[in-house]
């Protein structure tokens, strides 16, 4: 267990060390058993969390907001669109005077090219923690999270298999931020990964380099396919969510003409069949339902997706009172 996480920022699951990550996992659990015994756990009395929102948000606000107020704090949400941001206000200017209010700083900010240095920027301007509410490269807590529901439904995840694959949606492009992140952390943890996209739906070269020497590391695996159907066959977790075409198309409409050429990439009760028998079908949610995923499969025996977004909040709590206090 590593107790010198003070002050740190979590920008992307590869700042920290493994053993930094686990020490997260273990007090998320320890909360969570908190939080079902209706043990108070005011770790962060006084403290206040500003959450900055570039871009929509269901889970990651509420979990945030209610976490902080579990840990004795205070959560407050502000938006690009309606503040001074708008007309001007830069990184710097955030991250020292947000800095000087709070004892910590989230945003979520997943414009393309812009959302990571923006985080960054923040961060090398701020007095207090910077955690990262998803960029177009990263989701950190999702992650931590989903992880965390690994483990509790199969304990040590190290030889389970994982397929984390696009699929098809309509609603809008999706940032690629959780299976590039998804990808980065299962094989650190010794999972066999299998990363399942159409050709057009790459990810980042380079951190797919970083995944594969992270599975080299840790005994793992990462394989690369294009074929949905051999992808799921015999898979312990089926992760299967779309994201836009974004080292490919120009622009919103070209992402989705391409996206379109794959409508039959849906996680339906036929292809979970074909996974292994206690196979877990995960989703960070929102989905596109019956188009990205059937309903019999998200509200079926295997899927764990209200898990999994209830382990955002426990998640979140521990990387909070670690690092904020
Ligand atoms: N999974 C997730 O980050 O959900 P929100 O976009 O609703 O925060």
């Amino acid at each position: 267990m590593q107790t010198n996480l003070r002050g740190r920022d979590l920008i992307g699951t590869q700042d920290w060390t493994k053993e930094e990550l686990e020490t997260a996992l273990e007090v998320a659990a320890e909360l969570k058993r908190d939080r079902a015994l209706g043990r108070p756990h005011p770790y962060l009395r006084d403290r206040v969390l500003a959450m900055l929102f570039f871009f929509s948000s269901t889970r990651t606000r509420a979990s945030f907001e209610a976490g902080m107020a579990q840990l004795g704090g205070h959560a407050q949400f502000i938006e690009s669109r309606t503040t001074q941001i708008a007309h001007g206000d830069t990184a710097k200017e955030i991250g020292e005077i947000l800095g000087r209010y709070n004892d910590g700083i989230a945003i979520r900010n997943v414009d393309w090219g812009v959302g990571n240095r923006y985080i960054n920027d923040v961060a090398a301007a701020s007095r207090v923690p910077v955690l990262n509410m998803q960029c177009e490269y990263f989701h950190p807590f999702q992650v931590l999270a989903d992880l965390f529901t690994i483990q509790e439904k199969f304990g040590d995840p190290r030889g389970r298999t994982i397929t984390v694959s696009w699929a098809y949606a309509s609603s809008y492009q999706k940032p690629m931020s959780v299976p590039i992140d998804l990808t980065l952390l299962t094989t650190r943890f010794g999972m066999n990964v299998r990363l399942v996209h159409p050709p057009e739906f790459r990810l980042p070269a380079d951190l797919v380099e970083q995944a594969k020497e992270n599975a080299r590391r840790s005994g793992g695996s990462l394989e690369l396919m294009d074929d949905f159907d051999a992808g799921i066959r015999g898979t312990d977790v089926v992760y299967a969510k779309s994201w836009g075409p974004l080292l490919v198309a120009k622009d919103d409409a070209e992402g989705a003409a391409i996206s379109g050429r794959y409508t039959d990439w849906i996680t339906d009760g036929r292809r979970m069949a074909t996974a292994a028998e206690d196979a877990i079908f995960m989703h960070p949610l929102p989905a596109d339902r019956n188009v990205e995923v059937t309903d019999e499969v998200i509200d079926g025996p295997h899927s764990v997706v209200y898990d999994e977004a209830e382990n955002r909040l426990h998640v979140q709590k521990a990387v909070m009172a670690l690092t904020m206090r």
